[in-house]
This record gives C-alpha cells, sequence and structure tokens, in this order.
C-alpha cells in the first residue's frame, strides 16, 4: 500500500521504516530541510537499535523516501498518517497546535477526487479527532472525500523497532468501515491482534496505557520506600507480587522514578484532561508525587552519608532517561546532577549515548563530561548509577574500587548485586534493598 507520515520524530520515522520494512511504499514527511536530507542519505538523527539498517534498507530497495512537501505526501497515498509533536504547556495541558496546523496542510492539498484517511498516531487528548475532521472539513475543497482515524503508538524508545514490528496490539478508533478495512489491510503483514473502537476510546487508551505504566512504576517505589524502613527487599517483593498473571512483574522495578519525554508528559496531560472534563483524576497526582519523592528521598540518603555535598566530587553513571537511548529529555538524572550542582558538589558524569546531547542543549554546563565508566569514578568520594545502561553492569568492580576515593556507591537503579558490593568491600546503596540506608 501507498502511506504517508507526516513527521519524522520518533514515531513517525520508527513507524515509517518499519511500515517499508513490511513492504509498503512510504513518504516520510518533515519540515526541516537538513534532516530530510540527512534521512535519505541513510543518517538517523537518534541513536535507536537496528533503525539505521531498516531505513538504510528500505531506502535502497526505493520503498521509504524523504520529502518536506506534504502534498507529495498527501497525492501518493491513500493513507495519511499525523506523528508531530504534541508538547505540553505550562499548565500540563497539551499544545495541540502542530496537529492543527497540519490538518490544515492536509486540508490544502486534498483533492476532491482522492479518497484519504487521515490517521493520527501522536499522543492526543480525548476528542481530538473530531476536531481534526472539523479542521480539515472546514478548510478543505467542497467534495474532498477523507475520514479520520485514531492509531496510537506504544513503542518504547530503545527497543522501537521490535516493539513496532512485533506489536502486543494495534488499536484502531474508527467511524468509518471503508476507513478501517484500509487500516487493517495496513496493519495486516505485522499479524497483531486489533482492537477496534471508537475513536474517542482510542484516543484515551494511549493516556490511560502510559498513566497505568507510570502508577506500576510509582507503586513500587512507594513499595520500595517501605522496604528500606522495614528491611524487606523491593525485588522479593516485586517477584512476589509480579508472578501473579494478574499483576505481572513488567514495570516494577524500583528505581530513581520514571523519565522520558512521555510519561511525565502524558501523566500531566492525563490529569489535565480529567479536570477539563470535570473528573479530575487525582489518584495521577500521587503516581506525580510519588516519582518526585523517590529522587528526594535519594539525595537524602546521599547527604546521610557524605553530610555535606559542597565540593564533594560525585561522579554520575548514566545521563539519559533510561538505557539503549540517546534521549535525554526528562531524565531523572539530569535533574539529580541539576541537585548536586546547586548544593556545591563537582560532578564528572558518563553515558554511553547521551553526552552529544547533553553537550548541545548544555543543560548541566557545569559537570564534566568523560569518556568512560572508571574515569568518570576518578577519585569520587562517592558514585551515583542514575540509568540502567547494562554498560555499567559489566565494569570491573575490583578495578571500580581501586578508582573511587572512597568505595561508596549508590545504585539507583538497582544494576548491582548487594552481596556481591558488600564482599567487595563497598558501602553500597541501593533503592528498596536490604543495606540502602534508612531516610
Ligand atoms: C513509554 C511507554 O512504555 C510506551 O509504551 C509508549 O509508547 C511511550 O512511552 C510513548 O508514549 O511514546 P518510553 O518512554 O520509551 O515508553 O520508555 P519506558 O520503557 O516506558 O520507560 C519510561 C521510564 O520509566 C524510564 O525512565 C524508565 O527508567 C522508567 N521505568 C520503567 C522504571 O523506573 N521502572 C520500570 O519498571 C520500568
Amino acid at each position: 500500500m501507498d502511506l504517508s507520515i507526516i513527521g519524522s520524530g520518533y514515531v513517525g520515522l520508527v513507524s515509517g521504516a518499519c511500515f517499508a520494512e513490511v513492504g509498503h511504499n512510504v513518504i516520510c514527511v518533515d519540515n526541516d530541510q537538513r534532516k530530510v536530507d540527512a534521512l535519505q542519505a541513510g543518517r538517523i538523527p537518534i541513536y535507536e537499535p537496528g533503525l539505521e539498517e531498516v531505513v538504510q534498507r528500505n531506502v535502497a530497495a526505493g520503498r521509504l523516501r524523504f520529502t518536506n512537501s506534504i502534498e507529495d505526501g498527501v497525492d501518493h497515498s491513500e493513507v495519511v498518517f499525523i506523528a508531530v509533536p504534541t508538547p505540553p504547556q505550562a499548565d500540563g495541558s497539551v499544545d495541540l497546535s502542530y496537529i492543527e496546523r497540519v490538518a490544515r496542510e492536509i486540508a490544502a492539498v486534498l483533492k476532491p477526487e482522492q479518497y484519504r484517511v487521515v490517521v493520527d498516531k501522536s499522543t492526543v487528548p480525548v476528542k481530538t479527532g473530531d476536531k481534526v475532521y472539523e479542521t480539515i472539513k472546514r478548510y478543505g475543497k467542497k467534495g474532498a472525500e477523507f475520514d479520520v482515524v485514531s492509531n496510537p503508538e506504544f513503542l518504547r524508545e530503545g527497543c522501537a523497532v521490535d516493539d513496532l514490528m512485533h506489536p502486543d496490539r494495534i488499536v484502531i478508533g474508527s467511524k468509518s468501515d471503508r476507513a478501517l478495512a484500509l487500516m487493517k489491510k495496513l496493519y495486516e503483514p505485522f499479524m497483531a491482534p486489533i482492537l477496534v473502537t471508537d475513536i474517542n476510546s482510542a484516543e484515551l487508551i494511549k493516556h490511560a496505557a502510559n498513566s497505568f505504566l507510570a502508577l506500576k512504576i510509582s507503586y513500587i517505589n512507594a513499595v520500595s520506600a517501605i522496604c528500606e524502613a522495614s528491611g524487606a527487599d523491593v525485588e522479593k517483593v516485586a517477584d512476589g507480587i509480579g508472578m501473579d498473571k494478574r499483576i505481572g512483574r513488567n514495570f516494577l522495578n524500583a528505581g530513581l522514578g520514571y523519565g522520558g519525554s512521555c510519561f511525565p508528559k502524558d501523566i500531566a496531560a492525563f490529569i489535565a484532561i480529567s479536570e477539563q472534563l470535570g473528573v479530575p483524576f487525582t489518584l495521577l497526582k500521587e503516581v506525580e508525587r510519588i516519582n518526585q519523592s523517590q529522587r528526594e528521598r535519594f539525595l537524602k540518603s546521599l547527604r546521610n552519608t557524605l553530610w555535606i555535598l559542597r565540593d564533594k566530587k560525585i561522579a554520575v553513571w548514566g545521563l539519559t532517561f533510561k538505557g539503549d537511548t540517546d534521549d535525554i529529555r526528562s531524565s531523572v538524572s539530569i535533574e539529580l546532577i541539576k541537585d548536586l550542582i546547586a548544593e556545591g558538589a563537582h560532578v564528572t558524569a558518563y553515558d554511553p549515548k547521551g553526552m552529544d546531547n547533553v553537550r548541545s542543549f548544555k543543560l548541566i554546563p557545569e559537570a564534566k563530561l568523560v569518556n568512560s565508566a572508571l574515569e568518570a569514578a576518578q577519585g569520587a568520594e562517592a558514585l551515583i548509577i542514575a540509568t540502567e545502561w547494562h554498560e555499567f553492569a559489566k565494569v570491573d568492580l575490583n578495578q571500580l574500587k581501586e578508582t573511587l576515593h572512597s568505595p561508596l556507591v549508590f545504585d539507583g537503579r538497582n544494576l548491582l548485586d548487594p552481596v556481591t558490593m558488600h564482599h567487595l568491600g563497598f558501602q553500597y546503596h541501593s533503592i528498596g534493598r536490604p543495606g540502602a540506608t534508612k531516610s
């Protein structure tokens, strides 16, 4: 099938590449000409395992191309996806101006003799589909035939290609049988269960899913505080409750809290949506509060041990919001480093993929960035593990002990084994496991 995707950000680019991989002809549209040129030449602006190969293979096969022209995309596609950003506003609500602009731009190039399915893939508040439909209707030519469909995306950064190629489910919200038939055909090669809903429900599924996952994380993080206060082990507790199929073990890893470009924004958006609808979802405010307190508790435990942070040399491993990505948006690690710097500590940090972004966005100019985990630890009075990179779990611990000024490790992602660390003579603190400092 012929399809186009407007917006070559994370969701648009990975979706486009994967649709091409299963045999569709895909046009990715982006208004940034430099990005378009780089992508057409096979250069990927983000680090995402496996993506570069998929893009290069499909560009070479002629199934994937990039353009800055919406008209080109809409003209050559039965299905037109919208995958532009929906950033947060100061009050947590969603800025839908990119979506609205794209809807007008699509309307301007729709030809009356061409039926098109306009699919919203961006994360949007419930009822946005209606607005997109009205906008295209208002700005389109008389007789333009189109339907609007909601098709939320559930990929995770770091395993986006695999998530897209093997989805748990495809959600399609549509009130048109004609649009639905095309969408089903489009997704046939993925051989995944398809859930058909109305548009409002499809839009709501995305915010409800992300909020539920964040709730799971905050739940186990709250349990981790109780474990620290009582001497229980949060990992055993997570295993014990996670073995119940009704609960499941996924997303029950305690740590410094969730970050990234999705959860913080989407939870705030869902709270704002519920308030606008007159049914405030107050539980989610507690989810946010617990997430915030996790970092505060960690800092408190660091202060309990180091006493005064001013002029202390602290190493931080990990800058990205999670492992296997170069994304530093709403990274808990960056927030933690800002806290440390505000208290006068000297921070030396290392991340396998995130340092270029940290440098270019100048988020923590006071921190020194170095080229390896051990170099960061050199002479440090404490080491903080802030991101769950596999690389950190493989560091030679004897060498680490010799490299640090004092063998003090604060593991914010429960990456290392407390028993091993104890045997090797480290003073080791982690989240919700015996040995963690009571706050
Ligand atoms: C999340 C969702 O998992 C995707 O399904 C969704 O499509 C995406 O948002 C989106 O809305 O676009 P992502 O933000 O890439 O994906 O990353 P996750 O793997 O969900 O991790 C989010 C944060 O939660 C990270 O900071 C991670 O370290 C943290 N986390 C995750 C925990 O602290 N504990 C866990 O058990 C799992």
